[in-house]
């Protein structure tokens, strides 16, 4: 088997919008109801998603009710969440976060960013998760979602086949010490920490994911702006 090829992450994502949504991808379906869980009630809520690629959390999200904003850098990602049903409701911005997050102080009582740390570098992500911090509501929730560090030593990284073969948008490994101690000295405030795990249910229904049974697969991090 080829090795795989590693692109700049939004050239990755740009690539791999044409089957993001398609290439039932379990680890989406194993995170999906914990997003739910940890954003709790989000009706009439203002609610920014960052990284929200394709809009699978943003869209849904807006349906609940939430007043959402959305931002990525990935052009196609945006491009194809703009073109689903519903995506009318969502506001859209394309935004690297490697910039500040273009977005007073204080605007979101829920702040959401889905499976996109791994692509952070562990230097700048103090910066990142301050950032989310600093446009979350003093009483708000910062929810952030990552494959669970444990899949970078069975060498798993973000990453899809295209005509070519296996493409991995870059990503950094990361320890769970980074992510953690990354909210902590960005002065975030940790409510909730979960981790889990692939188990039968997932394995009966994405064929792909039975060779990491038992294996830690996704991490949840439930933040509050600051130390209260
Ligand atoms: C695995 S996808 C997750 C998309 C969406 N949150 C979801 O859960 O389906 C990671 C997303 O992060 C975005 N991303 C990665 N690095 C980024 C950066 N520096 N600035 C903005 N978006 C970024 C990618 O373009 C991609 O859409």
């Amino acid at each position: 088997m080829s090795e795989p090829r590693i692109l700049p992450t939004r050239e990755g994502y740009d690539r791999w919008a044409a089957n993001y949504d398609t290439m039932g991808n379990w680890l989406l379906a194993l995170e999906e109801p914990e997003v739910d869980r940890a954003l709790g009630d989000v009706a009439g809520l203002d609610l920014l998603d960052v990284g929200a690629g394709t809009g699978r959390h943003a869209i849904r999200l807006a349906e609940q009710g939430a007043r959402v904003t959305a931002v990525d850098f990935s052009e196609e990602m945006l491009a194809k969440a703009r073109k689903k049903p519903g995506a009318e409701r969502v506001r859209w911005m394309t935004h690297d976060v490697a910039e500040p997050l273009p977005f007073a102080d204080r605007s979101f009582p829920r702040v959401l960013s889905a499976l996109v740390l791994e692509h952070i570098s562990p230097a700048l992500l103090p910066r990142f998760f301050g950032d989310l911090g600093r446009v979350a509501t003093a009483d708000g929730r910062v929810v952030v979602t990552a494959m669970h560090p444990a899949m970078f030593l069975k060498g798993i990284s973000a990453n899809f086949h295209d005509e070519e073969g296996e493409i991995r948008p870059r990503s950094y490994v990361a320890t769970l010490a980074d992510y953690v101690m990354g909210a902590i000295d960005a002065g975030l405030r940790i409510v909730r920490l979960s981790e889990h795990s692939v188990d039968d249910t997932l394995a009966s229904r994405y064929e792909r994911s039975r060779k990491l049974l038992g294996w830690p697969a996704l991490v949840v991090m439930t933040l509050a702006p600051s130390a209260r």
